[in-house]
């Protein structure tokens, strides 16, 4: 075998060190939390205007993770939530409105992951 320059080490790391951090992202990425961002598919799906979705969605992040992992949209079935929301947000210290709009989102998220696994 040819002996490699320190060029072509520094090749190899950088190759190594690239699809280690691939394999990472794709690992560590969760389905549910991946489509659980608002995205115009999202908004066509579900028929809920994108910025509603992204206001919810912002509640959600911020609020949601405090004491416990957040559990995503497509972790309860869509006609659960209904049920635990109201817990949660009184848990989180939402406001009547934060609330709506985090049920918006959720209910959303939830349907728009049940469609997609229906393919
Ligand atoms: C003040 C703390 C707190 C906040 C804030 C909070 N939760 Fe919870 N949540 C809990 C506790 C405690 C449980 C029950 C133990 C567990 O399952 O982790 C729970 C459980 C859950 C469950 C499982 C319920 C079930 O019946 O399986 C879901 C889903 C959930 N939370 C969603 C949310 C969402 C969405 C928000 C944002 C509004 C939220 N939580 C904010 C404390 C909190």
């Amino acid at each position: 075998m040819k002996k490699c320059s320190p060029i072509c080490y520094l090749k190899i790391a950088t190759l190594l060190a690239v699809s280690l951090v691939t394999a990472c992202i794709h690992t560590f990425q969760d389905p549910n939390e991946y489509h659980a961002v608002p995205s115009k598919d999202m908004e066509l799906v579900t028929k809920v205007p994108l910025a509603k979705l992204k206001e919810g969605h912002a509640i959600y992040k911020v609020q949601c993770s405090k004491c416990h992992e957040p559990k995503f949209p497509g972790a309860v079935p869509s006609d659960q939530w209904h049920i635990i929301i109201p817990g949660m947000a009184w848990n989180a210290g939402l406001s009547k409105d934060d609330e709506k709009k985090l049920n918006t989102y959720i209910i959303a998220a939830c349907r728009f992951i049940e469609k997609e696994d229906e393919h």
